[in-house]
């Protein structure tokens, strides 16, 4: 039977949903990307110089990489075949997550298709109706919708506000309390104090979940990350820790991993939705990721040429004009954030550097709050010292001629 519905239709309004959007220079477009050298790519048809990608060890495009996984197709196929529990767990996933426990120093890792269903996954299986959920202001996406998802309640403080988290933690009556922030803040760069945090969740019996999508390989001794980097693995792991991070960015690869106490770890495989009713991840990208840990091991060239770049970038920044009221966040990562203000003014600058050349992502809300839309420069090992000189000069010309607002917008 067809049911005649009243006219006109919620349908008949996207259109002109989409067209507010476009006014409110919120409309986001992609582009056609092919890798080419180093930090270049060929955007919509174009080579650019790119400092837009996470793949901050430039190891995405290692010929070895991509030979392991060549490799893997012969011996396990192209795809997992099924989820883990059922049929997915492949020798290569097991044999991954073994290895990567033992490359974060905790005891036992679970290896995920994506970092955004291992968030949104975890949190609900951790905490439910009647737990409660500290949140940093800023976190990534996929920790808020993780909370949400979860029905917990949720408290957020201010970003890195470990006074507030406390007063927040003290008043809280809920048996189970699980605090959740970036380590390395996605959009701003700058690191937690994860020693802290971690004191405060000792002192009021709170889990931490720690997501280090942005310090894994890159942060710590051999790139071990922002838990290693704080002293906080081996014989210091604390079971109050659950240790996330992604691999489809220093590892060069795809998906996510969550490591941490055993029997925690056991409880997340038991329970997490995502990771139970969802496809395995194709074992050749954990073949992948085993020679990614490998050289991530031994990149410390890579992690000093970044760190070289970070710090030319910061020095050459202080130079631009300041007329503009344009400000760099503090950041000692690969993330630097040039907060330019209005929406409209972030897409100008963005448009003024694609047509010298360069790609460089303009960040708007809702990724940041308004009014601090942004530069986001993500800055890579494959950059040379030349790359960033082009930034600079390019940056340092678009403050001088000032910026023209633009029509079509990106990110
Ligand atoms: C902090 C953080 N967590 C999680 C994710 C999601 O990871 P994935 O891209 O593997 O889904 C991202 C970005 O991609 C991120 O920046």
């Amino acid at each position: 039977m067809t049911v005649v519905h009243a006219s006109p239709s919620w349908l008949d309004d996207i259109p002109s949903r989409l067209a507010d959007l476009d006014q409110a220079h919120l409309l986001r477009r992609r582009r056609v990307v092919l890798p080419t050298e180093g930090a270049r790519m060929q955007v919509d048809g174009t080579t650019m110089l790119a400092f837009c990608s996470n793949d901050y060890l430039g190891l995405a495009q290692h010929p070895a990489l991509a030979e392991a996984a060549r490799e893997a197709t012969y011996s396990f196929g192209v795809g997992a075949g099924g989820s883990p529990l059922v049929s997915g767990h492949s020798a290569a996933n097991d044999a991954l997550e073994h290895e990567l426990a033992a490359f974060v120093q905790l005891p036992r890792a679970l290896y995920f298709y994506a970092g955004y269903a291992t968030n949104t996954g975890i949190i609900p299986a951790l905490v439910g109706d009647g737990d409660a959920i500290f949140s940093d202001a800023l976190n990534h996406a996929c920790l808020i919708d993780g909370a949400r998802l979860s029905r917990a309640t949720i408290h957020r403080y201010p970003h890195a506000d470990l006074a507030a988290l406390e007063a927040a933690l003290a008043t809280s009556a809920a048996r189970r309390k699980l605090v959740i922030s970036d380590a390395v803040f996605s959009m701003d760069g700058d690191l937690i104090d994860i020693p802290a945090l971690l004191a405060l969740c000792e002192r009021y019996d709170a889990l931490l979940l720690l997501d280090d999508a942005h310090g894994f390989g890159v942060l710590g001794p051999q790139g071990r990350g922002s838990l290693a980097h704080a002293g906080l693995t081996g014989a210091k792991a604390s079971r109050r820790v659950l240790y996330m991070a992604t691999l489809g960015k220093a590892a060069g690869v795809a998906g996510a991993f969550v490591a941490g106490d055993a029997a925690l770890v056991e409880w997340l495989l038991q329970k997490t939705r995502t990771y139970i009713f969802a496809t395995a991840a194709p074992p050749l990208l954990a073949t992948a990721l085993r020679k990614s840990l490998e050289l991530i091991a031994t990149a410390d060239d890579l992690r000093h040429a970044l760190h070289q770049r970070i710090a030319q970038l910061r020095n050459g920044l202080t130079t631009l004009p300041t007329n503009l009221g344009w400000h760099l966040l503090p950041s000692s990562t690969a993330v630097q954030a040039l907060v330019i203000g209005s929406n409209e003014a972030a897409l100008a600058v963005m448009e003024n550097l694609r047509q010298q050349g360069l790609w460089v992502p303009a960040i708007r809300p809702p990724t940041v709050p308004a009014g601090t839309a942004r530069l986001r420069i993500a800055l890579s090992a494959a950059h040379t010292e030349d790359d960033v000189d082009e930034l600079l000069v390019a940056l340092r010309h678009c403050a001088q001629s000032g910026t023209r607002p633009v029509a079509t917008a990106s990110v």
